[in-house]
């Protein structure tokens, strides 16, 4: 494992090892335990389109870890508006780090980027394409509130044309023989290129109603608007999809729901406070599922 661009880069194998060894630094995620683990070591977070969790967990992740962070939340503050290509701009930020994350708006960048690294290259979102850090904390979440990840009846909802999250965690839970439900409308479906590669059984669906009692898990997703070419289109879905206290009555009583946030209005804020609502777990969870990913790419001692 050097760089890390698609979920697919990484095997069932190392998948588990990563969110084993994720379960041992929780105490040192919290602050409650000290590691040194990367001592000495340099992150540089690129961050080209707008993040809150995977930039701000990384660079917690670095700094619990010993480690510190240099990088951008502005790409108009970088010799990128200069007109600087990213080729250009990777290799010299590989000169500075011991490894990089990258989010950028183009799919395809990642890899681009990966093959002109010298140092680990990170995955954090490339356009419609992957986030593979996500899947990975996605997994960690369903491992912890479920008990397992295999088995079990998925249900994922909402943009899944352009939604990354959902592209990359498909592959996983397939990966781990699990069943898949897709809930979206027609022109936000899950992509051929996508289901053709899935090795589990899995079913489409316009209609939540269809499948939520099924369901041991529900992954919401927001509809994209900054992705629509047309924001008509876009007008057209928006509202597609609520998940409110009604709707969750006919839930089995330990399906849980997951999202990789940001949300704006498909889940309804009063399921926060139920035994539902998995979510903010969730994202406190790629705290420890990226430091354990860190060591095993830019090692160190534990
Ligand atoms: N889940 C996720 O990628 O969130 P951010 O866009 O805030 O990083």
């Amino acid at each position: 494992m050097k760089h890390v661009v698609s979920i697919a880069d990484l095997s069932k194998k190392q998948i588990l090892s990563i969110l084993k060894r994720a379960k041992e630094l929780v105490p040192v995620a919290k602050g409650k335990k000290k590691s040194k683990s990367l001592d000495g070591k340099i992150l540089a977070t690129c961050f080209f389109e707008p993040s809150t969790r995977t930039r701000l967990s990384f660079e917690t992740a670095m700094q619990r870890l010993g480690g510190t962070c240099i990088g951008f939340a502005d790409p108009s503050a970088t010799s990128h508006l200069k007109g600087e290509t990213l080729v250009d701009g990777i290799k010299m930020v590989a000169g500075y780090a011991d490894a990089v994350v990258l989010r950028h708006p183009q799919e395809g960048s990642a890899r681009l980027a990966s093959e002109n690294s010298e140092v680990p290259l990170i995955n954090g979102g490339d356009g419609a394409g992957q986030h593979p850090t996500q899947t990975l904390l996605d997994l960690f979440t369903i491992n912890e509130e479920m008990k397992k990840m295999e088995g079990l009846n998925v249900g994922m909802l909402g943009d899944l044309r352009y939604g990354r999250t959902v592209h990359s965690l498909s592959h996983a839970l397939a990966k781990f023989g699990n069943k898949l439900s897709f809930i979206s409308p027609d022109s936000l479906s899950m992509p051929s290129y996508v289901t053709d590669d899935l090795s589990c059984e899995w079913s489409s669906h316009n209609s939540i109603e269809d499948v939520l009692n099924d369901l041991d898990v529900l992954y919401v997703t927001r509809i994209q608007k900054e992705r629509f070419p047309d924001l008509e289109e876009y007008k057209k879905v928006a509202s597609a999809y609520v998940i409110n206290l009604d709707l969750l009555k006919n839930a089995k009583s330990n399906m849980r729901i997951l999202h990789p946030l940001p949300r704006v209005t498909e889940i309804s804020t009063d399921v926060d406070k139920t035994k539902h609502a998995a979510y903010f777990r969730q994202a406190f969870n790629g705290v420890p599922v990226r430091m354990a990913l860190l060591e095993q790419l830019i090692g160190g001692k534990k």
